[in-house]
This record gives C-alpha cells, sequence and structure tokens, in this order.
C-alpha cells in the first residue's frame, strides 16, 4: 500500500505498518505481516492496541522524570525573587490598559493555558499564535513557537511590550513600578548588587524566577520511575502506539517535547502554510515551517492545538500527527489508545501553585491605565 513507501525511510515505523490498515477502518487485519517480524511489532494493530502487550523498559529511555528544579546560573533563584516574579505574573498594571496579565494568557488554573484558538490581548486585539503552557517551559530549550527567544527571562520581557498583548513599554513599566514603594523595595531585595534594580531585563528575570517553580509531576512520572501500575492497561498500549509509531523522535525527554525545532509536515506537507515558522524569524529556506515541538504534558487539558490553534479535538491532533509528520495513517483504536496515553500525562496542580498573590496598591504617582488601542498595522503579532 501508499504507506509502505513512505515507511520505507522511517525504519523505526516500519514494524507498524504490516499491522495496521489504513484510515482508521476499524477492522483492520491483526497483524497481517507480523509473522516474520518481532513479537514487538504487533504493537501498532488495532488488536494489540487492546490487549495488554508488556513495554520494554529500555525503550523508556528516551523519556525522563520531571526533574525537581530548574535552575539557571544566569538568573540565580531566591524566595524573594520567586515572589516578586509571582506578583508581576498576575500584575495587570504592567499592561498598558492594566487589563492584560501573563495569567490572563497563560492561566495557571487551566494549565498555562486560555483555552482559545489564538490569544486576545491589548484592546482584545487578536494575535496569530496559540498561547502555550508555561508549565515546564523553562525545561524548554528554546521558548516561542518559532524558538525566538532563548530562555523563559528573555521571553517574558518580550509580550510586556507587544502591541497586541500588554502593550506598554520599558519607561512606563520602570515608572509603574517605581511608583510602588513595596515593588521598589522587592526589586532592591531580588537584585541587592544593582544600582537601578527596576528595569526590564530584571522584571524578566524576576518572572523567569517564577515560571522556573512550575513544574508538576504526575503518574507519569511514578510510571517512569518504576512504578508499572501507575499506568493503566489502556494508557500503556497507548504509549505502545506512540512509541512504535515513531512519535517519540520528536516528542521525548522531561517534557515529552519542548527540546527541539522539527518541520511541520516533515513527511506530508502540512495544509496550511501561511505560518512558516522559523522561517518568519531567519528569512531562511531551510527553516521554513520549523516550529518547536511542544510539550505533550497536560496536552488533553490545552486544546485547542497547533501554533494556530487550529485543532480542537486532541484525537484529530494525533491523526494528523501520525500522517504529516509520520507518514501512518493510523486507525481509530490507535487513535484512541494513544490519546489515553496523553491522557495520563495530565498532573494535579497544587493549588497554592495557582493561587493569585496579594499585590501592592497604586499611588497616585502610578501612571493611569490607557485604554487607546495601539496601532497594529505591521506590527508584531505574534504574541508571547
Ligand atoms: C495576549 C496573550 C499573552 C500574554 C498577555 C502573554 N502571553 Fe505568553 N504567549 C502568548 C502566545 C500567543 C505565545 C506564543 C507566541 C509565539 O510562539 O510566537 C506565548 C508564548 C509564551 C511562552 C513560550 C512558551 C513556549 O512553549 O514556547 C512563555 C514562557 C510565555 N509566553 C510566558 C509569558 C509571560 C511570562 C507573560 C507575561 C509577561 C506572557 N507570556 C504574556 C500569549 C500571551
Ligand atoms: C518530526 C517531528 C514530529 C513527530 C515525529 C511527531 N510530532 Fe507531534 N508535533 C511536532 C511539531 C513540530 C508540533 C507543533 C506543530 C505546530 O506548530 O503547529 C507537534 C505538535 C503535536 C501536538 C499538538 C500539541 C499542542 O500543544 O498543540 C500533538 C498532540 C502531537 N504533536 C502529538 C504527536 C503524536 C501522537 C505523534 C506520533 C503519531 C507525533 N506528535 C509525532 C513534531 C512531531
Amino acid at each position: 500500500m501508499k504507506r509502505a513507501l513512505v515507511f520505507a525511510s522511517l525504519s523505526v515505523l516500519t514494524v507498524l505498518l504490516g499491522c495496521g490498515d489504513s484510515g482508521g477502518q476499524k477492522t483492520a487485519p491483526a497483524a497481517s505481516g507480523s509473522a516474520k517480524k518481532p513479537a514487538a511489532s504487533a504493537a501498532g494493530s488495532a488488536k494489540a492496541a487492546s490487549g495488554p502487550k508488556p513495554i520494554d523498559r529500555k525503550n523508556l529511555a528516551v523519556f525522563e522524570q520531571l526533574p525537581k528544579e530548574s535552575k539557571s546560573d544566569k538568573n540565580p533563584a531566591t524566595p524573594a525573587k520567586v515572589a516578586l516574579g509571582r506578583q508581576l505574573y498576575f500584575d495587570t498594571r504592567l499592561s498598558k490598559n492594566h487589563d492584560v496579565s501573563c495569567n490572563t494568557c497563560h492561566n495557571l488554573e487551566t494549565y498555562g493555558v486560555d483555552n482559545k484558538p489564538v490569544s486576545e490581548g491589548h484592546g482584545k486585539q487578536k494575535g496569530t499564535r496559540n498561547s502555550p503552557t508555561v508549565y515546564g517551559a523553562a525545561l524548554h530549550t528554546v521558548q516561542f513557537w518559532d524558538g525566538r527567544a532563548a530562555d523563559v527571562e528573555e521571553q517574558a520581557t518580550g509580550p510586556i511590550v507587544n502591541p497586541v498583548e500588554m502593550a506598554a513599554d520599558e519607561k512606563r513599566v520602570v515608572e509603574t513600578l517605581t511608583s510602588i514603594p513595596e515593588y521598589k523595595k522587592a526589586f532592591e531585595e531580588s537584585f541587592p548588587d544593582e544600582k537601578e534594580a527596576v528595569t526590564l531585563v530584571n522584571v524578566g528575570k524576576a518572572i523567569g524566577a517564577f515560571e522556573r517553580t512550575l513544574l508538576v509531576s504526575g503518574k507519569w512520572d511514578k510510571y517512569l520511575a518504576g512504578d508499572d501500575a501507575a499506568l493503566s492497561q489502556d494508557e500503556k498500549n497507548g504509549l505502545s502506539v506512540f512509541m512504535d509509531s515513531g512519535c517519540t523522535s520528536c516528542h521525548g525527554g522531561a517534557m515529552v517535547g519542548g527540546n527541539m525545532l522539527m518541520k511541520l509536515g516533515a513527511v506530508k506537507p502540512w495544509t496550511d502554510e501561511k505560518d512558516k515558522g522559523k522561517f518568519e524569524v531567519t528569512k531562511d529556506e531551510k527553516d521554513k515551517m520549523f516550529f518547536k515541538v511542544p510539550t505533550l504534558r497536560n496536552v488533553a487539558k490545552t486544546a485547542p492545538y497547533f501554533h494556530d490553534g487550529s485543532v480542537s479535538d486532541l484525537g484529530e491532533a494525533v491523526k494528523k500527527m501520525a500522517f504529516h509528520q509520520n507518514g501512518l495513517e493510523i486507525s481509530a483504536d490507535e487513535i484512541k489508545a494513544v490519546v489515553a496515553f496523553l491522557g495520563a500525562l495530565t498532573v494535579e496542580i497544587p493549588a497554592e501553585m495557582t493561587k493569585a498573590p496579594e499585590l501592592p496598591k497604586s499611588t497616585p504617582k502610578t501612571p493611569k491605565p490607557d485604554p487607546a488601542v495601539a496601532s497594529a498595522a505591521g506590527e508584531e503579532k505574534k504574541g508571547g
């Protein structure tokens, strides 16, 4: 069948091909080609997806448990800095109209996203990209869908000055924060060696230090640590399909993603190439359609999916990935199994992590909200 051609180049996947059938028919001939293949080859078939199949723990080496912390040598964390970062994360006064904070688009109660296809910022202007989660983002090798920021500290200053997001500028941010004595003091405590502690760079550092604390592990980590019973049989079957389909060549490591940029449409061209990913930043042909491989932790909670938020159903996202990234037409049962596995990556976020902190009060010197809608023409709209 057509698939076989595509697969030939993807040796990891060839095992799967012999067994599934195409296009989501439920009556897949169970493991037709499997006789000549190692036992593991039945993994992808609909039959295997519903029956028990032991997982070889050696294959789990592509994943890692969530680390306990995410440190930065350039931005050592102190309790004072993290507490300041948490306040800034929730403070709408960093936005021009005092109505948008980081938490507006990366709501900590809803797994660090806004569950909208694309985010709305200053003056309800829409950006062009879907807001990724902040949970665990500090562990990603780069930030943004196109990787244009190196780390969470650098990333955090972007949205504050982005005209379609918070629409402020450095002068206004510094004026606002210095007008509030508690903030001024907190900056001086957090950055004791600096003469001018209240700067946009330090806002980024404080928020970054806070974001580095947004790490929550769950049953997936228990499973990786050796507890076989932490995942249900359905979830393990889905994990088998996930691994045998080659998803792990891009979605691996501690975040099950987040550690590389890859071409969207690696095997079969993506259908919508309006946004060309990294190419938009570098204008280099070889970067066309390269996007950051997103984390799949908590993915069941962070719909809609993809850089443009174009797909709202997780099963549909899985189906598209298998087809465009791996050249596979996986069956409806396999999709269901993978969705069950992805659900096992959901963690329970402790209430104390999502709670809004008390914010220090404005003074008469604090700049007032400015509702004027920024002109969006020709300006960066990708978001932050
Ligand atoms: C108006 C909505 C909006 C606001 C406000 C906003 N962001 Fe974002 N954020 C986004 C969008 C959209 C993206 C993806 C943009 C892109 O990749 O081009 C993003 C990307 C990120 C990322 C990168 C995550 C990843 O996986 O690459 C981090 C981290 C982040 N934002 C943190 C913040 C912080 C901290 C603030 C506050 C200072 C903030 N954001 C304010 C919408 C927003
Ligand atoms: C060649 C690399 C590659 C492979 C293989 C791959 N993916 Fe992806 N995946 C990506 C990239 C890149 C994106 C981001 C696409 C975008 O920006 O729209 C993504 C996005 C996703 C998303 C959406 C997540 C979100 O938060 O928006 C899901 C779900 C997903 N992949 C699951 C899978 C599954 C399941 C497989 C195996 C069938 C798989 N991926 C195989 C690179 C890959």
